[in-house]
């Protein structure tokens, strides 16, 4: 086959590659970091017993127990500082109920935008005092429910206020609230409130007694660095501290998502952004932005480096706790990393000079990244069928519809053999945001199914709710 080459052979274009300028025609590998459960079902016979009972379409795998274990390091961290907080789920990451099921625990909750979210979060056995309601200018129902079941909530504007003393007195009771920061930072941000409006809000709170307790600030921000997150909380610590002067409660602050993830090595992500040039994708499409695939630190190490930031002499965990204030953390990303691949069936393979064409069953609509013009970079593995002796190959990979702009992946990236229908590949970590954010039934194809994994390779279906198999 043209395009195959010795395994040993330098990785060169055999024909019609881009000629560069001395530089690699090809991108480096970006192999994902993975846990240890992950390889080992890639490998193992239960993962084509799942692709057939599935029926042969893409699929995605998620694997609570990893999950589980994401938690448990952020609610340790918390614990670790002598700071009182709940680690709330961000919800909207990846849709599965399994992970609902593993923050149904002390010290964890779940993190809502819609009437479906927390219904499924109820469902699953949160508590209502464990979920926390965030969202632009929230639906009516939203407001009521989370009102009826005294869970809390973000309110971003005046307007959305009134709306919550209204939801209060229709439910017959006080709703909790968090008042949202619009950060300094982020001036133009649609979210949240400038320090005018704030202080105007802090003061309805008072006249709204009764139907509204401010518990306390919130914010979200941008990007993930460690350092604008913990000044923004020590300067919400100062607002609890004004508003209990005010009379009011205010014990809590949310410093919201954004906790990072590494997908891949600091190395192999300084040789990629060191490189990277539109040659090494198809078309030569290479997206503007990525996510930062490399970042250090990440998930539980950077919580607690949040609360060890000194901002005016102190660190945030000692303002935390010489103010009685809890902490809440709201991520979605970081608490699913490592816990889910996805897998989509090879339906042809086309070489071309330079790069082949793949053609996957299932759609871009399944790897979220391609739809904000950017592109999910850690490498798919190719699992074979039957093990075949050809050589690796470079290609992109297409979804089975009829846009041509329906890509997996515009990177021409190198497979171990030419991929063969009938053969799996597998794109690595994707639960945060990429399996079902931006999922459509175009063309009629189902959605992929949700299989949950557990370490001995037992799976089942992913579940709207609790069967007798809660775990
Ligand atoms: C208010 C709020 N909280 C939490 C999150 C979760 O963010 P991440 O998944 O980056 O942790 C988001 C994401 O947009 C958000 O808007």
């Amino acid at each position: 086959m043209e395009l195959t080459e010795k395994p040993a052979a330098p990785e060169r274009p055999r024909t019609g590659a881009p000629v560069t300028d001395g530089a690699e025609a090809f991108a480096p590998p970006l192999p994902a970091v993975e846990r240890d459960w992950a390889p080992a079902l890639r490998r193992s016979p239960e993962l084509w017993q799942i692709a057939r009972a599935v029926g042969g379409g893409p699929f995605h795998v998620v694997h609570p127990g990893t999950f589980a274990a994401n938690l448990r390091a952020m609610i340790d961290a918390l614990a670790a500082e002598s700071v009182s907080g709940t680690v709330y789920y961000g919800k909207k990451a990846n849709k599965a109920a399994a992970w609902l099921r593993e923050a149904a625990v002390p010290g964890a909750g779940v993190d809502v935008a819609s009437v479906p979210e927390f219904a499924a979060a109820l469902g699953n056995g949160i508590r209502a005092e464990d979920i926390g309601v965030t969202g632009a200018a929230k639906s009516g129902g939203l407001l009521w429910l989370a009102a009826r079941h005294g869970a809390l909530v973000a309110v971003d504007a005046a307007d959305e206020l009134e709306r919550v003393a209204c939801a209060a007195a229709d439910a017959g009771r006080s709703v909790d609230v968090l008042l949202r920061v619009r950060p300094p930072s982020a001036p133009e941000s649609r979210f949240g409130m400038d320090t005018d409006s704030l202080q105007a809000a802090v003061r309805r709170c008072s006249e709204l007694d009764g139907r509204v307790e401010l518990r306390g600030f919130s914010f979200h921000l941008d990007g993930y660095a460690v350092e604008p997150r913990a000044r923004l909380a020590d300067t919400l610590v100062d607002l609890c501290i004004d508003a209990r002067a005010a009379g009011h409660r205010a014990d809590r602050i949310s410093i919201g998502g954004g906790i990072a993830v590494s997908y891949v090595t600091e190395e192999d992500w300084a040789a990629y952004r060191h490189g990277a040039r539109p040659e090494w994708f198809h078309a030569g499409r290479m997206p503007e932005k990525t996510y930062p695939y490399h970042q250090a630190p990440t998930g539980a190490t950077m919580v607690t480096a949040i609360l060890r930031t000194e901002s005016r002499g102190r660190v945030l965990a000692e303002r935390l706790r010489d103010n009685d204030i809890e902490i809440l953390l709201e991520p979605g990303r970081a608490l699913v990393d490592g816990a889910g691949f996805s897998v989509f069936p090879v339906q042809g393979f086309e070489p071309r000079p330079g790069h082949g064409v793949t053609t996957v069953a299932g759609l871009s609509m399944s790897l979220s990244e391609q739809w904000k013009g950017s592109e999910f970079l850690p490498d798919p593995i190719l699992v074979q069928r039957d093990p075949s002796s050809d050589g690796p190959v470079r290609t992109f990979v297409g979804g089975a519809s009829c846009m041509e702009y329906d890509v997996l992946t515009w990177r021409a990236v190198r497979l171990d053999a030419p991929p063969r229908a009938g053969d799996l590949l597998v794109y690595p970590n994707t639960a945060g945001y990429q399996m079902d954010k931006n999922e459509s039934g175009f063309h009629q194809l189902p959605l992929p199914p949700k299989v949950v994994v557990d370490d001995d390779h037992r799976w089942h279906l992913d579940t709207e709710f609790p069967t007798q198999e809660v775990r």
